[in-house]
């Protein structure tokens, strides 16, 4: 192991009813007035919305209310609730949701510890000073933003997404309760476990494979594991509480860093998948089914022995020592039957409804690399052709 930096500053309540401290934990980390902001209807519907009012009430804080955050969160959503917080002097935004509501609450809090346009910072024109105070009361296991350092929003005009990680937009709470996972549709339920699992394979497939990994390899081959049991499971018994705990704390450690050193890290299928759900609106681990496994085979001549690795203790197929190439290639393939199993989409066609064109092909490459200007990955880094030659492969 190489030196690392470990830093994970986000208080974790997990448990049945752990919203009902909501109040009290938006006071422990300084609150007098607190932005609620939400999504489309499920937290309404649920009745979670009125609990978590109620319980900002008994703590005697203020609040507003700013819901209608979309997934892959719009920047015109995070401006508009900049504008609300500086109108109504509020001092704390409180997450009820997924990684969507999180991160635009994440961009809102940008907005306000920072001057001028905030989509300046998402494109690297500015470095962010700080951030206001973020707090979650999660309700889906998927992105990981409740305990991660970053926020990916899409611009409305051109749907251009980009991410933004800085140490300053950590949550400083986040409340997480598996049964208020209960209610997912079952493609979202699949798509977050796709998602969780994706973040572990990113750190898996490092650019320095020589250095021994031991313990965050078998923290991440558990934990992959762990995921797809569970995924199973919940998929029959929506309100199977183990089934649906094991998934939530499972995509919080998959994205906070104790599965990977924080400096490395492929991201490859992360900077490919941001471009589909900025085009196409897609589920972002939807997306990351689509192209994985083009990825993987894309790339796997580059350290064969690892992706035989992830077969092996992954999937506990037989190592095959006179042909490393075929228990790698079955590991692929294994992992995309899964995803099929659980029933995401592991080519573009099947994402999408429709085959990419050439066009979009080309359009989608272009904008992955920053309009010709950066490379992605590390495990094998990619130009904007192979960028292209991943799509086209994946459509
Ligand atoms: O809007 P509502 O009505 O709440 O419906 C949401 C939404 O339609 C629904 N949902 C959430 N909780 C529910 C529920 N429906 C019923 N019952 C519940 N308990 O689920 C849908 C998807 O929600 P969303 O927040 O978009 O899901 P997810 O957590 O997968 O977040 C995806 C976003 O996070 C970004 C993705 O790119 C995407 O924009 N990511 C953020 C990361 C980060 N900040 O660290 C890392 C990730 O890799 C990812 O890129
Ligand atoms: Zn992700």
């Amino acid at each position: 192991m190489d030196k690392f930096q470990f830093f994970a500053p986000s208080e974790v309540l997990f448990g049945k009813n752990v919203e009902a401290k909501v109040g009290a934990m938006c006071k422990k980390y300084g609150a007098h007035k607190v932005l609620v902001h939400f999504g489309g209807n499920s937290a309404k519907k649920s009745g979670l919305l009125d609990r978590v009012c109620a319980s900002l009430a008994e703590a005697g804080l203020q609040y507003v209310l700013l819901g209608g955050v979309v997934p892959n969160p719009l920047l015109s959503k995070i401006k508009e609730g900049v504008e609300l917080c500086r109108a109504q002097g509020v001092d704390f935004i409180l997450a009820v949701g997924g990684g969507s509501v999180i991160d635009s609450a994440k961009g809102i809090g940008y907005g306000l510890a920072n001057e001028g346009d905030v989509w300046d910072y998402y494109e690297r024109k500015k470095a962010v000073t700080g951030c206001a105070p973020i707090g979650v009361v999660l309700t889906i296991a998927a992105a990981g933003s409740e305990m991660s350092n970053s926020s990916v929003v899409t611009k409305d005009e051109g749907m251009l997404k980009r991410g933004l990680t800085t140490d300053y937009c950590y949550a400083k709470f986040s409340l997480l309760n598996p049964e208020l996972t209960y209610t997912l549709p079952a493609y979202q339920t699949a798509s977050g476990c796709t998602d969780i699992m994706v973040h572990t394979l990113e750190r898996y497939f490092t650019g320095k494979q020589t250095k021994q990994l031991t313990l965050v390899d078998n923290i991440a081959a558990t934990l992959l594991r762990n995921v797809m049991r569970n995924a199973k499971i919940a998929l029959k018994e929506p309100n199977n509480y183990d089934a649906r705990a094991e998934i939530m704390w499972s995509g919080t450690l998959s994205h906070n860093g104790i599965t990977g050193d924080r400096t490395l890290g492929d991201w490859s299928c992360h900077q490919l998948e941001h471009e589909l759900s900025g085009m196409f609106g897609v589920a972002h681990g939807a997306g990351l089914a689509a192209v994985w496994g083009s990825w993987a085979r894309y790339v796997y001549k580059e350290n064969v022995a690892r992706f035989a690795q992830l077969a092996v203790d992954v999937f506990g197929l037989p190592y095959n020592y006179r042909d490393e190439e075929a228990t790698a290639l079955e590991g692929i393939a294994a992992m995309e039957s899964f995803f099929r199993h659980i029933g995401m989409p592991t080519n573009i066609h099947d994402l999408i409804g429709s085959e990419l064109t050439e066009e979009q092909i080309k359009e989608l490459a272009h904008k992955c690399s920053f309009m010709g200007t950066r490379t992605i990955g590390q495990f094998r880094v990619l130009t904007e052709e192979d960028m292209a030659n991943i799509y086209r492969a994946a459509k």
